[in-house]
Order: structure tokens, then sequence, then C-alpha cells
């Protein structure tokens, strides 16, 4: 896949932007917040229909203005998909709105959109990919899965309004006592939502491990590949409910609800299940989160990132864009050059650096755009270390 046309209107500090991007490398270099990451916060917002780093989607409406546009035109496999994104805010009275679009129709749901834009977003974010809470990790089997089985969306929904459902009818139980007459009226229920929580959160679980278990060896292959061979880094899946030998998901899953019934009641919260999965990282064969340095977790992130990209072009069949923020800082120069190499045998990157000399070679077929104050320029094209 790649992105052969990119607009931007009133898309945070972007007034205007017009891109025909290279096929190859996007070197988008400038100095600090000129822009770069917004950018590449505009082209994923094509995957997920969110903008990463807005807690709110009106964020990204440039200030003083009433709507962002995000338009791309995407070539893949011989065809050309438009994909557009419109942010509008509330007219007098009514509620803001977003109209997402693909060959010009609108669609509603987010199913119809992911997997359209197979794109793989690194940000110095992503450093809590390793360090941070399990919830990130989750979310990156999460996205990873939703862009290649429009299944693992529709569980996963499922699974958190059946979650929501018992966890209100659980905080009900617990802030009475026990005694509340609506919750115990609602007791058929409750077993009703264990039954759905079993049944989705196995249809997740299983997928997250068999996903794992084809992603490990790639992330081990690309961080030697970036960190020298000497160095194996593993994953292991940590599902919130272990099945003991012989027992399936699903069975594991419901003697957790069973044998945890009472201690459920009393917390008034869902102890088990798939929302409380972890995955570990492990550095020969030892935490990386505890034991990791700044560069190792640096370039575990990257690797992570890379990984992913391959698993959607295994299932896809051509390779996904990959936006590279800010990826080069705090890697040491051998690094670097290995990361390039890596880059130099895959599809399309965009990759931001604020360190760029223009006066030097590009490592491999690409154009360098240079940024300030939203505004973007075409330094060297096709010019080939
Ligand atoms: N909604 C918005 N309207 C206008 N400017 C914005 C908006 N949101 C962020 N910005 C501006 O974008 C700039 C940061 O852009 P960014 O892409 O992060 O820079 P960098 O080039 O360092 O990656 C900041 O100056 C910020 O004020
Ligand atoms: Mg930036």
């Amino acid at each position: 896949m790649r992105v052969t046309t990119v607009t931007l209107n009133n898309y945070r500090n972007w007034a205007r932007l017009t891109l025909t991007p290279h096929a190859r490398l996007n070197l988008v270099s400038g100095p600090n917040a000129q822009g770069k990451s917004n950018l590449l916060e505009a082209l994923y917002a094509l995957v997920t229909t969110r903008p990463y780093r807005a807690a709110r989607d009106l964020e990204v409406i440039r200030f003083g203005e009433d709507f962002a546009h995000v338009h791309a035109t995407l070539h893949s496999e011989s065809r050309e998909v438009s994909c557009e994104i419109a942010w509008q805010r509330a007219q007098a009275g009514g509620r803001h709105r977003k109209e997402i679009k693909v060959n010009r129709q609108p669609v509603q749901r987010l199913m119809d959109v992911f997997g359209l834009a197979r794109m793989v977003l690194f940000t110095p974010r992503d450093l809590q990919l390793v360090q941070g809470a399990p919830e990130f990790r989750r979310q990156f089997l999460d996205i990873m899965l939703c862009q290649l089985h429009p299944a693992h969306l529709y569980a996963l929904s499922q699974y958190q309004k059946v979650l929501a459902e018992r966890n209100r009818w659980l905080r009900t139980l617990a802030a009475s006592g026990g005694t509340s007459r609506a919750a115990a009226q609602d007791a058929s229920m409750h077993e009703v939502w264990t039954e759905q929580l079993v049944r989705w959160g196995t249809d997740l679980s299983d997928r997250r491990r068999a996903s794992l278990e084809r992603l490990a060896p790639k992330l081990e292959r690309v961080y030697a590949q970036l960190c020298g061979k000497t160095d194996h880094l593993g994953l292991r899946y940590l599902p919130g409910v272990a099945p003991e030998p012989g027992e399936s998901t699903a069975e594991a899953l419901a003697r957790a609800y069973r044998n945890g019934a009472r201690d459920e009641r009393a917390r008034g919260v869902t102890l088990f299940g798939p929302h409380r999965d972890d995955i570990a990282i492990l550095l020969d064969g030892r935490a990386m989160k505890l034991y990791g340095s700044q560069g190792q977790t640096r370039s575990t992130a990257i690797a992570l990132r890379l990984a992913e990209a391959e698993m959607l072009e295994r299932d896809g069949g051509h390779a996904p864009v990959l936006l590279l923020d800010d990826c080069l800082s705090e890697i040491d120069e051998r690094r670097q050059v290995a990361l390039w190499e890596y880059l130099s045998m895959r599809g399309q990157v965009f990759l931001t650096t604020s360190g760029w000399d223009s006066s030097r070679a590009l490592p491999f077929d690409g154009t360098v755009w240079h940024t300030k104050a939203g505004r973007i320029q075409s330094m060297v094209d096709a010019c080939v270390a």
C-alpha cells in the first residue's frame, strides 16, 4: 500500500497542505513544533478514525476554524481508494460532527474503515509499550488484530459492552451490601452476562494468543537486525486467566467466574477476563520493563512496530505504510544505519526528524520534505547515497 496524495485543511497547524508523497522514503524534516507529527497523526487517523494525540477529536481543528479535513488517496494492488475524514464544530445548538467517506461515499461504521488504510505508526509514546501499563500492550495487539480481522473489532466491542453491564450490576450489588432488590432481580441477567463474557472473552483471548505466537519470531528477527544478534528478545502472552493443562480458554474463564463469584460481588467489579491480559517482553528471559536500558527500550518499541508491519503484510499481501515519528533520536549511529538498511527493503515510509542536514544524501530513494510553520517544501528529489 502507498499514499499517493494527501490534502489537509485546517488540520492542527496546517491551514492547507497538498502533498504528493514519494513512493518510498518521505523524510519530513524541520525544527520543533512545525507540524511534522501533526502530519503523521492526520495520516494515521485514516486507520482508526481517531487522532491518536487528541484527548477529544475536536482538538485537531485549527485554532479559530470550524472544521478540519484530511483526504488521502491510497494505492493498493493496482486499485486507488479515496479516504477522507472531516470534523465539524457544533453549529448553533447542534452537535459536533465527524464524517468519514470512502470513495466519496459516507460510511457509518468503524468496521467499514478498519483495514482499508494499512498503516503502522511509531511515536515516542511507544516507549509505553515497554514501560507502561498493560493497557498499552493490549491496545497494540488489538489495533493490529482489528486491521487483520474485522471480527476482532466486533468481538472487542461486544466484550466491552457486556463488561460494562456486568460491572454496573456488580457495583450496585456491592454498594447495597448484596441486598439491592433491583440487583437481585437482575441476577438472571448476571448469568447471561457471564456467559456472553466467556464467549467474547474466549474469542479475544484466542486471537491474541495466536497472533503473539506469529509476532514473536518476527520481533526477534527484527530486533536482532537492529541491535545485533547477541540479544534474544521474546514475547509471552500473560492471559488474565491462564488455562490449566488440558483446559480450553472458555473452560478457564468459566471456572474463574464460578470460583471468584463471591470476590466479584464483594468488590463490585469483574475481576477476570482478557481486559486484564498482558504481554511479557523479555530480553534474554528477563523483563525488559525492569532491566532494559534506554536504548534497548527504544529499539524494542521500534522493533515491535516494524514486526507489526510485517504481520500486516503477510496477511494483506502488501506492505503497510510506515509512519515513523521521531524514531532516530536517542538511538546510536550503528543502530540508525541498521534501521535505514531495514527500511530500504520495505515499502513506503514517512519518517520525521528535526536533525536532518539538507546537504546529506538520503540512504535510499525518496524526498526530503522541509517543514516550517505549517508550510512544506520538497528539498531533494530521489537523491540516493
Ligand atoms: N488545533 C490546532 N490548531 C493550530 N495549531 C495547533 C493545533 N494543535 C496543535 N497545534 C500546533 O502544532 C504545533 C506542534 O506541531 P507538531 O506536529 O507536534 O510539531 P513537530 O514538527 O515538532 O512534530 C504546535 O505549535 C501547536 O501549537
Ligand atoms: Mg514531533
